[in-house]
């Protein structure tokens, strides 16, 4: 639909100019002042020198220069798009949170997907695992669900994320592979690192070449809290079930639409969207409660480790529809913030060590990655409910407090008084109680690392068991150390002797033995930390 009033041949090389004029609006300077000339900078006499007081030329250029900010440590390359969440079944028998009181109500949605480890600029179909973090604009303020496409985490302490990135992430030295996990580093920290072989099993799977963002599952992976109005609490886990069904594609499939379309996920999602065909997923929970937990096998704090479903049904409460893409990738899918601690009251933290770092981690990369403490004024982040507070000034400041007191307690009336907080419907965290000596420590009830990681592998199919050992040789043989890929093939000694075997002749390797596979990794742990 771009239309010109109207075309006329200028200068000595006959470019054209397309000018303003009818519906055609006239452009102007960021300060609104009406540009004649776009196209030649203010220089003195015909061949230059170009003038510092050309403001126009200068105006332009500063912002171009200034256009990239940095992308996201780890999730950089992403895709997004808005809709709604609709309660199908009330959860106001465990929750407080407002979201979950009355069915048929929807909330406004944004949603952004993404791969983990690649650059911004990298491949769709990477083998990677997904992000999948919904924004929920509450009555009560923003509830973000930062999730990913597969329901277990590498790592049990947020202390090891940087680790576990910098390994992930190309080689320091060669800026190489991107996008991939076939290399020394990755498969060096893995393989010193046992509590990641469940999510091992899990990327090797067809699980981490989706084939659209469409079907794919979406899960909160830690134990959350739901809080009802009388203060108890009941933890839950969240899923997101694709009414499209999970598909995935097979490697050779993977490396050819790389090739062919490296945006092959954003414009599945695009098209889509704009022809009319929703995708949506159905929201599940997990709802257990102390008893359960202290009965279960494993720690419902450690984030390695899954809750059955046959253990635990998934109780469905909702939908999610994606209805409208972005007007805007820069200021919305760029821009947004997604973080773990914007939860409403209703809905709390457990004291997953992994939960506690990522709370803090977000608010602190996006108050540099935004730059600066204001971003929650950028439109894609700011709540849609009343919000009141006296927090102010600072970069890029769009909404300050209004009225005489910028501080309480203060003596002013309601007209220039401000806000004030509200026992009855504010946030109240659960009151758990905490004992112990401060200490750096891994509970000895996270140190079951391979059983859920068998039960993982047993639970697939014959072909999904070949995709994930096809994997593994793969991602292995790209490996140069040996002593990195046996080490690897003898952990796979502890999840099923079968794809220990298949691998390390898929690798040509001698097969480790059983007793060099139930040695201690060579990592020093703490006393408490022993395989099982
Ligand atoms: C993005 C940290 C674990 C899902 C990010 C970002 C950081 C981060 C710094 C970039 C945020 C931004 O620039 O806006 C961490 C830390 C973790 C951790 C420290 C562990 C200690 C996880 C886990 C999940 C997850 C377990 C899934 C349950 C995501 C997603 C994004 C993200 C989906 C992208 C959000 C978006 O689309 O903007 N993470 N993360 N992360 N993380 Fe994590």
């Amino acid at each position: 639909d771009i239309a010109f009033a109207y075309s006329e041949p200028q200068g000595a090389g006959g470019e054209t100019r397309q000018v303003a004029g009818g519906e055609v609006p006239t452009m102007t300077t960021q300060q609104g002042i009406p540009v004649g000339d776009d196209q030649n900078s203010l220089k003195q006499g015909a061949r230059g020198p170009t003038l510092l007081e050309d403001f126009h030329f200068r105006e332009k250029m500063f912002h171009f220069d200034h256009e990239r900010i940095p992308e996201r440590v780890v999730h950089a390359r992403g895709y997004a798009a808005h809709g709604y969440f609709e309660l199908t079944d009330s959860l106001a028998d465990v929750s407080r949170a407002d979201i979950f009181q009355r069915v048929g109500e929807r909330t406004p949605a944004f949603v952004r997907f993404s791969t983990v480890a690649g650059s911004k600029g990298s491949v769709d179909l990477a083998r990677d695992v997904r992000g999948f973090a919904v924004k929920l604009y509450t009555q009560e303020g923003n509830w973000d669900l930062v999730g990913n496409n597969i329901p277990v985490f590498f790592i049990q302490d947020a202390m090891k994320f940087p680790d576990l990135i910098h390994a992930a992430k190309p080689e320091p030295d060669r800026a190489f592979p991107q996008a991939q996990t076939a290399h020394d580093n990755f498969w060096d920290f893995i393989s010193l690192t046992p509590e990641s072989f469940h999510m091992v099993m899990w990327a090797m799977s067809d699980r981490a070449i989706p084939r659209s963002f469409r079907t794919m599952e979406g899960f909160g992976v830690h134990t959350f809290r739901l809080i009802d109005a009388k203060g108890k609490s009941t933890f839950v886990k969240f899923h997101w079930k694709p009414k499209q069904g999970l598909q995935s594609v097979v490697w050779n499939e993977a490396v050819k639409i790389n090739g062919a379309d490296p945006d092959f996920h954003r414009r599945d999602l695009w098209d889509a969207i704009n022809s009319g065909d929703y995708p949506e997923w159905e929201l599940g929970v997990q709802l257990f409660d102390d008893a359960f937990a202290d009965s279960f096998d494993f720690d419902v704090l450690d984030a390695t480790k899954l809750i059955p479903e046959e253990l635990v049904p998934v109780r469905v409460v909702g939908r999610l529809v994606l209805d409208r893409v972005v007007d805007n990738f820069f200021a919305e899918t760029e821009q947004v913030a997604f973080c773990t601690q914007n939860v409403p009251p209703g809905i709390d933290f457990s004291n997953d060590p992994l939960l506690q770092g990522r709370n803090f981690s977000y608010l602190d990369t996006q108050i540099k990655r935004l730059g600066g403490p204001n971003f929650t004024h950028i439109p894609i982040n700011a709540p849609k409910c009343p919000m009141h507070h006296f927090q102010q000034d600072g970069h890029m400041a769009m909404h300050n407090p209004r009225g005489r007191a910028n501080y309480e307690p203060n003596s002013w009336g309601p007209t220039h008084g401000g806000p004030r907080e509200d026992p009855a419907r504010g946030f109240t965290s659960f009151a758990q109680e905490a004992e112990g000596p401060k200490q750096r420590v891994r509970s000895e009830t996270f140190a079951d690392h391979y059983s859920q990681a068998r039960q993982f592998f047993v639970s697939q199919t014959p072909i999904e068991q070949k995709h994930i050992g096809d994997a593994l040789v793969f991602e292995l043989s790209k490996v140069e150390r040996p002593d990195i890929r046996s080490r690897t093939v003898s952990h796979l000694l502890n999840i099923d002797g079968g794809l220990a075997q298949t691998v390390a002749e898929g690798l040509g390797l001698p097969l480790p033995d059983a007793a060099a596979a139930a040695r201690e990794p060579l990592v020093d742990l703490p006393p408490s930390h022993k395989l099982s």
